[in-house]
C-alpha cells in the first residue's frame, strides 16, 4: 500500500465509499427485439473497455484545425501516432489511479493501446458488478446473435470517477443493418413491364460523377477501407464476380488486401457486400481494408473497438467509411464527446472518416402528447466527421440531374455546437429558406449541421451470395462511393508529393460548393404529425441539410482540391 501514500487523495476503495454515474444520461432500456436469455452466472467472463481521460484535448482541437485547414502554414503536417499519443496520454496520476483501482478488485488481465487511453480488461461477472455498483449482467439474444450488457446504469467509485470518461461494454448494443430493398411492387411491376430500369451500377456512377477510365489509383502507397460493424461479413467470390459483370471498362482490384477482424461463417450480408464492391469501383486499383466485426467477445461494442484498433495502428489506410449510426438521445453525452476527440485524433493524423448520415430523413422524436421533435443521429453529427447524404437521379430512366432521396438523413445536432467552418454556409441556408423551414421547435439551429456533401443513394445492384440483386438503397451506398472518390484523389496528392485530405470539410467548406454537382430539388422525411407532415428539410441552392453541399464532379474537384 505504500505507494498509494504518494497522492494526496485516499485510495482505498472501500465499497462502502460513495460512487457515482459516469454516464448518467446513456439509455440502458434493451429493445424488444432482444430476447433476456438471464442473468449470467458470477463466474462467467466479460471484457470491458475502460476510456480514461485523456490530456491536451483542447490543443489537439487547435491542432486539427491548424492541419486540415488549407490556409494555414500547418495544412497537412500530419501527426504520427507517437506524436498523438504523446499529447493525449492520460496524466500518470489517472493512469496510477485507474490501475490501483482495478487492481483492488483484482482485475489485472487489462489490454492498453499505443495512445494510453484505454484499457481493455477481462473479469468475472462478479467482479465487474462489484467494480461498477448499479450494473447487473444479463445475456440479450437477437436472431443469431448473443450479447451480454447491463439492463441498470453502472456507477464508479468517487476517487477514479474524474479520471474515466466512460466503461464501454455495458449499454450499447450492436445496430441493426441500415441498407434498405425499398421498391414498392407497384414501381418495380410498372418499371420491369416497360422494360427500362436503370438500376445504379459502377459504370452509371462513373459516368454521372466524370470518371474516365483512366481515373483508377497509381500510387503504390494508397489504401482505403470499409468498417462494418454487423454480424455480416462480405464474400470474396461475390465481389470478384461483381467486377466480373460491372468493371469492364476500367482497372480495378477484384479482391480486399487485408480483413482485420473476423470474417463469420454463414451467409454474406448486403450491407457488406455493398460497401466493399463499390468503394473498390469507385476508388478503383487502389488497395482495400475491410474492418469487420471488431467486437469479438460478447461485451464488447463493436464500433468501439474499431476507434480503439485506429488508436493502437500506427499504418492505416488513408480513408475509411462507415455507416453505423445510433440516436444521439440514446448515447450519453460523455460516450459521444469521448468519441468526437478520437475523431480528432484521426483527423490529426490525416485520415478521412466518411459517415453515412442516415435513412430517416430528419428523424423523428416523440416527445409528449402532440409534440415531436427531429432526431440527430451520431456520429453523422460529430463536427470531426464528414457525412454523406444521399440522392435519387430525376429521371429514373437516365443519367441525369439529382434530386433529394427522401431517405437522406440530415438536421443539426442537439450535442455539438455548430463548427466555424460551417456557420456562413448554414446561416445562409436558415436565413435564405426562412419561409419554408420546418417549425423552429422540431431542431436546434445552433448544433453542428449535417450531411455535409452527398451521393447516389437509390436503386443499386449488389452482389450477394452469386446473385445480383436490384434496388438496394440507403447512404451506406452513398458513403463508399464518395469514400472511392476522395481517395483517387488522395492518390494524385500522393503522386505529386503532397500529404492526404485528411479532415476534409474546413476545406470543403471553403470551395463553397464549387467543383459539386449542387442538389436543389426535394424534401426528405420527417415527423408523420399534423404541423410537419412527414417533411423535414428541403434541398436548396448551395448548402442544405438534405444533400450538404451536393454530389462529386470528379475532375473539377480534383483540381479544386490539388490547387491549394
Ligand atoms: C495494441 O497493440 C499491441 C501491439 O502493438 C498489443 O500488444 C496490444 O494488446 C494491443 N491492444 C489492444 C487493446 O488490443
Ligand atoms: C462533367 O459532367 C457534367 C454533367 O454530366 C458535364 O456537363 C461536364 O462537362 C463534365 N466535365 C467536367 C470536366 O466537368
Ligand atoms: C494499379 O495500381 C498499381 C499500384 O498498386 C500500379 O502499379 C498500376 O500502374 C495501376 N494500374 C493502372 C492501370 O493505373
Ligand atoms: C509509404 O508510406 C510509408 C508510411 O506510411 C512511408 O514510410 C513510405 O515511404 C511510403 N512509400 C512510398 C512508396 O511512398
Ligand atoms: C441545442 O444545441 C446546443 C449545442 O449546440 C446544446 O447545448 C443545447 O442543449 C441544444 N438544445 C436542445 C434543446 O437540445
Amino acid at each position: 500500500m505504500h505507494a498509494l501514500l504518494t497522492f494526496s487523495i485516499p485510495l482505498l476503495f472501500s465499497s462502502l465509499a460513495w460512487s457515482g454515474y459516469l454516464e448518467p444520461d446513456q439509455d440502458v432500456l434493451i429493445q424488444d427485439d432482444w430476447t433476456d436469455a438471464g442473468r449470467v452466472h458470477s463466474t462467467g467472463e466479460l471484457e470491458l473497455t475502460f476510456a480514461l481521460k485523456q490530456q491536451n484535448t483542447d490543443l489537439l482541437e487547435r491542432t486539427l484545425k491548424l492541419v486540415s485547414d488549407p490556409d494555414s502554414a500547418q495544412n497537412g503536417k500530419h501527426l504520427t501516432l507517437e506524436e498523438v499519443s504523446s499529447l493525449v496520454r492520460p496524466s500518470e496520476l489517472t493512469q496510477k489511479v485507474v490501475r490501483r483501482w482495478l487492481q483492488s478488485h483484482g482485475v489485472t488481465n487489462c489490454l492498453t493501446v499505443r495512445t494510453g487511453d484505454f484499457l481493455q480488461c477481462s473479469m468475472t461477472a462478479e467482479v465487474a458488478e462489484t467494480l461498477l455498483p448499479g450494473s447487473r449482467f444479463h445475456r440479450y439474444i437477437r436472431d443469431d446473435l448473443s450479447v451480454v450488457r447491463s439492463s441498470a446504469p453502472y456507477s464508479v467509485h468517487d476517487d477514479v470517477h474524474q479520471h474515466l470518461d466512460f466503461v464501454g461494454g455495458l449499454h450499447r448494443l450492436p445496430p441493426k443493418g441500415q441498407v434498405l430493398r425499398k421498391a414498392t411492387p407497384n414501381r418495380k411491376q410498372k418499371w420491369s413491364r416497360m422494360g427500362v430500369h436503370l438500376g445504379v451500377t459502377p459504370s452509371i456512377l462513373r459516368a454521372r460523377y466524370n470518371l474516365t477510365a483512366t481515373d483508377v489509383g497509381t500510387a503504390q502507397n494508397n489504401s482505403q477501407a470499409v468498417a462494418q460493424f454487423l454480424e455480416q461479413y462480405y464474400n470474396p467470390a461475390d465481389l470478384a464476380e461483381f467486377m466480373g459483370m460491372y468493371g469492364r471498362n476500367f482497372k480495378h482490384f477484384s479482391k480486399v488486401d487485408r480483413v482485420i477482424g473476423t470474417q463469420g461463417a454463414g451467409k454474406a450480408g448486403l450491407e457488406a457486400s455493398l460497401d466493399v464492391e463499390y468503394i473498390m469501383s469507385t476508388g478503383a486499383n487502389i488497395s482495400t481494408w475491410v474492418f469487420t466485426n471488431q467486437g469479438r467477445h460478447e461485451t464488447q461494442e463493436p464500433f468501439l473497438q474499431w476507434m480503439v484498433l485506429l488508436s493502437n495502428m500506427s499504418d492505416l489506410p488513408w480513408v475509411h467509411t462507415t455507416s453505423y449510426g445510433d440516436d444521439e438521445d440514446s448515447l450519453s453525452t460523455a460516450y459521444m464527446m469521448r468519441i468526437n476527440t478520437e475523431f480528432m485524433k484521426a483527423g490529426v493524423r490525416g485520415l478521412s472518416l466518411l459517415f453515412a448520415s442516415g435513412d430517416s430523413g430528419a428523424g423523428c422524436k416523440h416527445l409528449d402528447k402532440d409534440q415531436n421533435t427531429f432526431r440527430p443521429s451520431f456520429p453523422a453529427s460529430s463536427p470531426y466527421v464528414t457525412t454523406v447524404g444521399g440522392t435519387s437521379f430525376k429521371n429514373p430512366f437516365k443519367i441525369t440531374d439529382e434530386i433529394t432521396d427522401y431517405i437522406s438523413g440530415g438536421g443539426f445536432s442537439n450535442v455539438f455546437k455548430m463548427p466555424d467552418y460551417q456557420a456562413s454556409a448554414v446561416e445562409g441556408y436558415l436565413k435564405t429558406e426562412a419561409a419554408s423551414l420546418p417549425p423552429l421547435s422540431y431542431f436546434n439551429t445552433s448544433g453542428r449541421a449535417y450531411p455535409d456533401l452527398a451521393a447516389l443513394s437509390d436503386n443499386y445492384w449488389v452482389v450477394i451470395n452469386r446473385v445480383p440483386v436490384p434496388w438496394v438503397s440507403g447512404t451506406s451506398a452513398s458513403t463508399p462511393v464518395v469514400g472511392g472518390v476522395l481517395s483517387l484523389i488522395n492518390d494524385q496528392r500522393l503522386l505529386k508529393g503532397r500529404p492526404a485530405l485528411g479532415f476534409l470539410n474546413p476545406r470543403l467548406y471553403k470551395l463553397k460548393g464549387q467543383a459539386l454537382f449542387d442538389v436543389t430539388e426535394g424534401c426528405h422525411l420527417s415527423c408523420l404529425d399534423e404541423l410537419v407532415q412527414g417533411k423535414g428539410f428541403c434541398a436548396a441552392p448551395s448548402w442544405d441539410p438534405v444533400t450538404g453541399w451536393g454530389t462529386p464532379n470528379y475532375p473539377a474537384l480534383l483540381a479544386a482540391l490539388l490547387a491549394e
